[in-house]
């Protein structure tokens, strides 16, 4: 059984949200094939989570056997999130762009799962490269809105695309490797032309597409024994 976990991040309801609709299509298209699919959604624009502080640093950074009850209080929603992601094969997340970014309300989210111990080790031993991640084996499917268009490589607005980016220099604390990132992307929303019914269509066929993929690839792995 797949175990998929549904980040939602778009300030609009799903009447209007496109990255929503999209996530919706992904998971109708998995329960149709894979009835016996889990999902949890987290929905971090509708249920907005802490911000990290002062008091959450702290905690983060005191060893788990010398926390006081107030830390460990104050990394509960930490902990909870990131066993959420702990127990899933597939994250899917949805995510419009906000400003050239990610939204802040699932950057919260992405600071409250990055963390020492439990995301990802830290050792100057390493050299330059002190941060490993804990967790691996993760897929990743990014759907994403855009307004303009043009942020790909060579596109006219390629170096104001500071979304995939995030995504992806974030992707190892999910425990997922960059080859197992998979994007679908909306453009032209604020153009309201055909480029952004045709954007639109591509997208939804490139769902139904990476829908069975990840299906026959998660079918195929190999089956490790009960013991
Ligand atoms: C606060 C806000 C900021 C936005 N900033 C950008 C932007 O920087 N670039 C862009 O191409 N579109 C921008 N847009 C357009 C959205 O990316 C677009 O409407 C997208 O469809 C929103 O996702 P949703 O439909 O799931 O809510 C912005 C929209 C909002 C509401």
């Amino acid at each position: 059984m797949a175990n998929i976990l549904r980040i939602q991040s778009s300030a609009q309801t799903s009447e209007r949200s496109i990255t929503r609709k999209m996530g919706a299509q992904f998971i109708q298209e998995w329960i149709k094939t894979d009835p016996s699919v889990s999902i949890v959604t987290r929905d971090v624009a509708q249920n907005p989570l802490t911000f990290v502080d002062q008091s959450w640093i702290a905690a983060a950074f005191t060893k788990p056997e010398d926390r006081t009850p107030e830390m460990i209080e104050r990394l509960k929603e930490s902990d909870m999130l990131i066993d959420e992601i702990i127990k899933a094969d597939i994250l899917v997340i949805e995510v419009p762009m906000y400003n050239y970014g990610i939204p802040a309300a699932l950057k919260a989210w992405i600071d409250q799962i990055a963390r020492i111990g439990r995301t990802f080790s830290f050792d100057l031993s390493r050299g330059d490269v002190p941060i490993e991640p804990i967790l691996s084996g993760k897929k990743l499917v990014q759907i994403s809105s855009r307004g303009e268009f043009g942020f790909e490589p060579g596109g006219i607005r390629e170096k104001m695309n500071a979304l995939d980016s995030a995504i992806e220099a974030c992707a190892h604390y999910l425990g997922v490797s960059q080859k197992e990132i998979y994007r679908v992307t909306i453009e032209y929303q604020e153009f309201k032309d055909q480029r952004h019914e045709d954007s639109k269509q591509q997208a939804e066929k490139k769902i139904t597409r990476l829908v069975g993929k990840l299906i026959f690839d998660f079918d195929k792995r190999p089956k490790v024994a009960n013991l």
